[in-house]
C-alpha cells in the first residue's frame, strides 16, 4: 500500500487505489470510502455492489464512526442499532475514519464482509494502518 499510494498526491486516486489493493487482496465483500461533506458522509471510490450514496451524522455504522473518530467492528450488523443495509448481503462490518490534521473526520473506510464475526483486533491494527498512509496524502 505504502509504495502504491508513494507520489501521488491525489486523495481521490489513492482512495480509488487502495480501495482495489485490499479487495482483490483480502477478498472483502465490499469495500469502500465515504467523504464528509456539508455534514454528510457521500459515497467515494468503492469496489463491490452498488452502495447507498449519503449516509447523515452519527447514522448507521459508518456515521457513528464519524461522530466517536473511532473504528467500530460490528460482528454480527443484524444486532447493530440503526445499521444501514445497503446490500443484505453484508453480516459483518468494520469502519475506520481518518483524521484530518485538524482532528476532524476526512473520510471514513468502510469494509463489509459476506460473513458472520469476520473482524477482529488485527484487522483494525493493519486498517488503520492503511488509513493512516492515507492521511499523509492530505498532509
Ligand atoms: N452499512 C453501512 C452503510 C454503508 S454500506 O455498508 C456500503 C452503515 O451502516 O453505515
Amino acid at each position: 500500500i505504502e509504495s502504491l499510494i508513494k507520489g501521488e498526491t491525489d486523495i481521490i486516486a489513492n482512495v480509488a487505489n487502495v480501495v482495489s489493493a485490499l479487495k482483490y487482496g483480502l477478498n472483502f465483500f465490499w469495500i469502500g470510502c465515504y467523504f464528509v461533506k456539508d455534514m454528510q458522509l457521500v459515497l467515494g471510490p468503492f469496489q463491490g455492489t452498488i452502495a447507498c450514496t449519503r449516509i447523515d451524522f452519527g447514522k448507521g455504522v459508518c456515521g457513528k464512526a464519524w461522530k466517536l473518530k473511532e473504528t467500530i467492528i460490528v460482528l454480527d450488523v443484524n444486532q447493530f442499532d440503526g445499521h444501514i443495509a445497503c446490500s443484505s448481503e453484508s453480516q459483518s462490518e468494520i469502519v475506520i475514519p481518518l483524521l484530518d490534521i485538524n482532528g476532524d473526520v476526512f473520510l471514513v473506510l468502510d469494509v463489509d464482509s459476506n460473513q458472520l464475526n469476520d473482524f477482529d483486533e488485527t484487522d483494525k491494527i493493519y486498517l488503520q494502518q492503511v488509513v493512516e498512509l492515507l492521511a499523509q496524502t492530505l498532509i
